[in-house]
């Protein structure tokens, strides 16, 4: 890169979309953002698009877009320059002014981070218009607290025919992301006198917080196979808590025979279940396997949410709720009085139009790559690692048993300006039973940076 461009040209384009109007939104980020000051000039559309890998004409076009808007000036002699009074600059107190900045990493590697910039701003605009001029008066009332109707139907068959969950729309309760769901259970499972839930360890620590608010919470460890049932018998817990299709953080499949021995104790001991399916739509190396609840619809409490598949600022969560259960968690549901109707009619609109599986199809190959680029980054780059987990979900478990400790990892990172988690984050026992490791999420930064993010991070481990 040449010294014109300045670091950040980093310029955050996704991998996929249309490109020009990626480009603009980049640029006009970054000036916005003050990361681009007035009278930086910028690189020829020749050198951008070499760099960027893009046409030059849709160099062209961007530039010719941000001139229109005054975001920059083009003149003859002078190049293309970002135009002056176009930064917010954000007002801060002087106390946080510098730490602030000294403490950000360059590069975000955190889990739990879907691609934002992969959001489906077409399909959902589309989507929300059609509501907006269609959606029946009372949608815009408080109506069912179990969420529309339109989107409880779409959402049942869709669940059925990719999760092989066997749910009827009655049974479905539509909120706001699984954390609602869970808040939701744990009052549920609180007033039918339930004191103890088994909650997989290591979890996310939020949702263990989260139970532990109105139940006693056994941590129930997990190995290979996944969740631990002879340790859940012992625990004494009335409800397990789990994530069969991808353990949440460490990255296994729940075994078959482990799922069997997990249905057992259900029914020995009329045990719930709450099968968390939070990126069950995200498998690289063969089919998913089908959700758990297939097997056991009237034990198992199955939650689903949009959070990684569309994005977080869509939350939207769904229940496929035994029918026992069903009563009581419609009168939570309620006393939540929570009901963003508008975006629920306007995933069912997506869903059925076939917007979101087209979706699910473009960001699981951007998160297939991902995924690909990282195992190979660190096979080559740092051979005593060891990725764990299956090829699926936005995130996996890097162990280095060399290293001296977890701590000296998450710095080693953080030094060469790279934000990643600690395992040890996320485990409530025993934390030796684990070596030195990292969970890193690969659905951030966006696609251009992702590469130089992944060499930031293999650099500063090498360092150890
Ligand atoms: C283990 C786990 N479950 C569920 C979710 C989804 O939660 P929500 O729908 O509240 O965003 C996440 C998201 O990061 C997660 O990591």
């Amino acid at each position: 890169m040449t010294d014109a461009l300045g670091p950040e040209l980093l310029l955050e384009l996704p991998g996929w979309g249309s490109r020009g109007r990626a480009l603009e939104e980049s640029l006009r980020a970054a000036i916005r953002g003050g990361r681009l000051v007035a009278g930086t000039r910028l690189p020829s559309s020749r050198d951008l698009a070499a760099q960027l890998g893009l046409s030059r004409g849709t160099v062209t076009q961007a530039y010719e877009q941000l001139v229109a808007e005054g975001w920059l000036t083009a003149r003859q002699g002078s190049g293309t320059r970002v135009a002056a009074g176009t930064a917010e600059t954000p007002a801060r107190s002087g106390a946080s002014e510098g730490l602030a900045e000294a403490a950000a990493p360059r590069y975000d590697l955190r889990p739990g981070r879907p691609d934002a910039y992969a959001f489906p701003r077409e399909a959902w605009a589309r989507a929300m218009r059609h509501v907006l001029r269609e959606a029946p008066t009372e949608a815009f009332g408080f109506g069912d607290p179990r969420g529309r109707i339109e989107l409880r139907t779409v959402l049942a068959s869709y669940l059925g025919r990719t999760r092989g969950v066997r749910v009827d729309p009655a049974n479905l309760v539509v909120c706001s992301g699984y954390t609602q769901a869970l808040g939701l259970l744990a009052e549920v499972f609180t007033e039918l006198g339930v004191r103890t839930a088994g909650m997989e360890d290591p979890a996310m620590g939020d949702h263990v917080r989260l139970l532990a608010g109105r139940l006693r919470v056994a941590a129930v460890p997990v190995d290979a196979a996944g969740l631990r049932v002879d340790a859940l018998r012992a625990s004494g817990a009335e409800v397990a808590v789990c994530t069969p299709a991808h353990q949440f953080p460490l990255g296994m499949s729940m075994a078959p025979e482990r799922r069997s021995e997990l249905l057992e104790w259900a029914d020995d001991s009329l045990g719930w279940i709450v099968e968390d399916d939070y990126d069950g739509e995200f498998r690289y190396d063969r089919h998913p396997i089908a959700a758990l609840q297939s097997r056991r619809p009237s034990r198992i409490v199955y939650a689903g949410s949009t959070s990684k598949t569309i994005g977080p600022a869509v939350r939207l969560g769904w229940i496929a709720c035994p029918p026992l259960l069903l009563e009581p968690l419609a009168e939570a549901k309620r006393r939540a009085h929570e009901s963003r109707h508008l975006d629920q009619l306007a995933l069912a609109r997506m869903i059925e139009l076939g917007d979101y599986d087209r979706h699910l199809r473009t960001v699981r190959r951007g998160y297939r790559w991902r995924r690909d680029t990282l195992v190979a980054a660190v096979r080559s780059g740092l051979p005593d690692v060891r990725v764990r987990g299956i090829d699926a979900g936005l995130h996996a478990v890097l162990e280095l048993p060399s290293a001296p400790s977890e701590r000296a990892v998450v710095e080693a990172a953080r030094a060469a300006s790279v934000d990643v988690h600690p395992l040890g984050e996320y485990v409530r026992g025993d934390r030796d039973r684990y070596p030195p490791s990292l969970v890193v999420g690969y659905a951030t930064p966006p696609a251009h940076a992702y590469p130089a993010a992944l060499d930031a991070l293999i650099r500063g481990l090498r360092r150890l």
